[in-house]
């Protein structure tokens, strides 16, 4: 199999950290140009760092303006786009009747406003660019209802809905659009919260481990994302559109 990416330019929001760095180790090591966004400005620099043909740009994905400029930035310094990869994410571990109003909006103001957004402003520049893809980073806790993550599963199946019409609406323009949907991956997003999440759940220390043990046998790693990133973001992936490719040793599969 070959994803030979040179000479072609991606953007990775969220790109400094966890799976958003590994997706840019893998499509700089393909060939490709990247611009690492993030909002944390002095991560994204280390990232690019360590990058062949990298560069960091800060952004909020939040903020309409900085993406339009983003993707502006990119063509200004690479001449192109063909890949976005609207990557980052936060989440949030609360039962829905204890949810504010003000976490639920800033939730869906990263998740779901900023792959808008991304796509938004990437797409018209992918088909300037002669086309290309976009890959999403949704999740696993789309497919069902996930007890404190009710939020953040929300967003992502918005996410993964999104990526079906924007396929669509995009596909005659040569950009296909799809979508990974990981389970657990060790990253600072799971196991900063780990502890918070045993206690709201009522589980004994160990017991979120023995929860991941069960459920997908154990925690995935970023790797094992960026490589489907990189499979959709390429050619070898020609005619996958509107796709969701589901990364999580089988949580979904079953009951038990
Ligand atoms: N870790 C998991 O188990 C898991 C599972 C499924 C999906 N995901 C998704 O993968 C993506 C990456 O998650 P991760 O685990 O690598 O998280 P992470 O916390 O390790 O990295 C997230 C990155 O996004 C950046 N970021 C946060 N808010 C931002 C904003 N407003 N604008 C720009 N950048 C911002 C952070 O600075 C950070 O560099 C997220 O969309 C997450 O929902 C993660």
């Amino acid at each position: 199999m070959s994803h030979n990416l040179e000479g072609k330019t991606a953007i990775v929001t969220g790109g400094a950290n966890g799976i958003g760095f590994a997706i840019a180790q893998h499509l700089s090591d393909a060939g490709a140009n990247v611009v690492v966004a993030d909002l944390d400005a002095a991560a994204a620099q280390a990232a690019a760092d360590q990058l062949a043909n990298a560069t960091a740009i800060a952004c909020d994905v939040r903020d309409e303006e900085q993406v339009k400029s983003l993707v502006e930035q990119t063509v200004a310094t690479y001449g192109a786009l063909h890949v976005m990869v609207p990557n980052a994410g936060i989440g949030d571990f609360s039962p829905i009747v204890e949810l504010d109003l003000k976490t639920w909006r800033h939730l869906m103001s990263v998740n779901l406003d900023g792959v808008f957004l991304s796509i938004r402003y990437a797409a018209p520049a992918i088909i300037a660019s002669g086309g290309g893809t976009i890959v999403n980073v949704a999740s696993v806790t789309a497919l069902a209802g996930t007890p404190l993550i009710g939020t953040y599963s929300a967003s992502k199946a918005a996410v993964v809905n999104l990526t079906k019409t924007a396929a669509i609406e995009l596909r005659a323009h040569g950009v296909r659009v799809n979508a990974v949907l990981p389970g657990f991956i060790e990253t600072q997003l799971v196991t900063a919260q780990v502890q918070g999440f045993e206690e709201k759940l009522g589980l004994p220390e160990g017991g979120f481990a023995g929860m991941i043990a069960q459920g997908q046998g154990r925690f995935g790693t970023v790797d094992e994302v960026a490589k489907a990133v990189l499979f959709l973001a390429g050619e070898d992936s020609s005619f996958c559109n509107g796709s969701g490719v589901v990364l999580d040793g089988g949580l979904n599969a079953g009951l038990f």
